[in-house]
């Protein structure tokens, strides 16, 4: 048996929300598929019934969640804002620029250390939460525009307008986040399904391979590490990179790391020391 590290990355209800919001978003895009496509809807008359009470049922679920989470955690959704609104680094440029190589070799490409949200994963997740909204929006504005405010048909054609543009950017941006939230492939392939629909935790050896300066931090300051006994073979498994042909960064290997960047801030705090004290 060995102990391996983990940074406790998602809290659970983060994870309640997003599983709630995920499994409510694909269901809405497949039952909108029978109220907005008229030949789906001719074609399974039954079943669109069906589809359309199913659409408002999940759509309320869907508007609803992310409202419980906000009330649930003010603070959560201050750090969430705090790190989506990040000033880019020249190494979140940098890993803009790699990321189709990357995707194509991740085991020849080496990205630079990012913060706790890739650069990338900004605006995708940020495209994600813009397009939700104006789902939502528009939605409700069909919704209840057509049944109690008897709104005018220009504004319904309007709202109908923004529900399907962003219904389609909303495909695109759930199938890319999907396919590498997944972890399906590589490089995301081991463990980052887990960060949302599992116990929300990312080894340490997964944490400093995809945000760097992220895991340096959360592992100096401690608050958020969790030690987990497992089976050696497993620790191989979770501690090493080896697949991608990345240098295997252990625990040992880490400390060793944490130890040298400490010794480079100490040595520039000494040069910057004023030398009469
Ligand atoms: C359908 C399958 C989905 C999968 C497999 C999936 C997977 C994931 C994973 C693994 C993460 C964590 C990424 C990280 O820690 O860096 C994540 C984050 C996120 N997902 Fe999804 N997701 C799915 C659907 C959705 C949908 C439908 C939405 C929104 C409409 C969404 C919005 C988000 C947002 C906003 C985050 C960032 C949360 C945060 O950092 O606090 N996801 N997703």
């Amino acid at each position: 048996m060995a102990e391996v590290r983990f940074i406790q990355r998602h809290s659970l209800l983060t994870r309640i929300v997003h599983c709630t919001v995920a499994v409510s978003c694909v269901w809405l895009m497949i039952s909108g598929l029978f109220v907005f496509v008229p030949a789906i809807a001719a074609a399974n008359p039954d079943l669109t019934r069906f589809m359309k009470i199913t659409h408002r049922v999940v759509g309320v679920v869907f508007i609803c969640m992310p409202i419980i989470g906000i009330i649930g955690s003010p603070k959560g959704v201050a750090e969430f804002f705090k790190k989506y609104f990040k000033k880019w680094t020249p190494e979140d440029v940098e890993f803009m620029k790699k990321f189709v190589p990357y995707m194509l070799m991740p085991k020849k490409v080496h990205m630079p250390d990012q913060d706790e949200v890739k650069s990338g994963q900004r605006i995708a997740d940020g495209m994600l939460v813009i397009s939700g909204l104006m789902m939502a929006i528009s939605g409700l504005a069909l919704w209840l525009g057509g049944s109690v405010a008897h709104a005018s048909a220009e504004t319904l054609a309007v709202m109908r307008f923004i529900h399907d543009l962003f219904f389609l950017l909303m495909v695109i941006f759930v199938v890319a986040h999907a396919f590498l939230g997944g972890g399906v492939f590589q490089p995301y392939r081991g463990g980052t399904v887990k960060l949302m629909f599992g116990n929300g935790q990312v080894s340490e050896a997964n944490a400093l391979y995809h945000w760097g300066f992220w895991a340096r931090e959360e592992l100096e300051e401690g608050a958020k590490i969790v030690v987990r006994t497992v089976p050696d073979e497993d620790r191989k498994r979770i501690s090493s990179k080896a697949s991608l042909g990345v240098a295997a960064t252990t625990t040992g290997v880490a400390a060793v790391a944490a130890k040298a960047d400490e010794a480079v801030r100490n040595a520039v705090d000494e040069a910057q020391a004023d030398p009469k004290e």
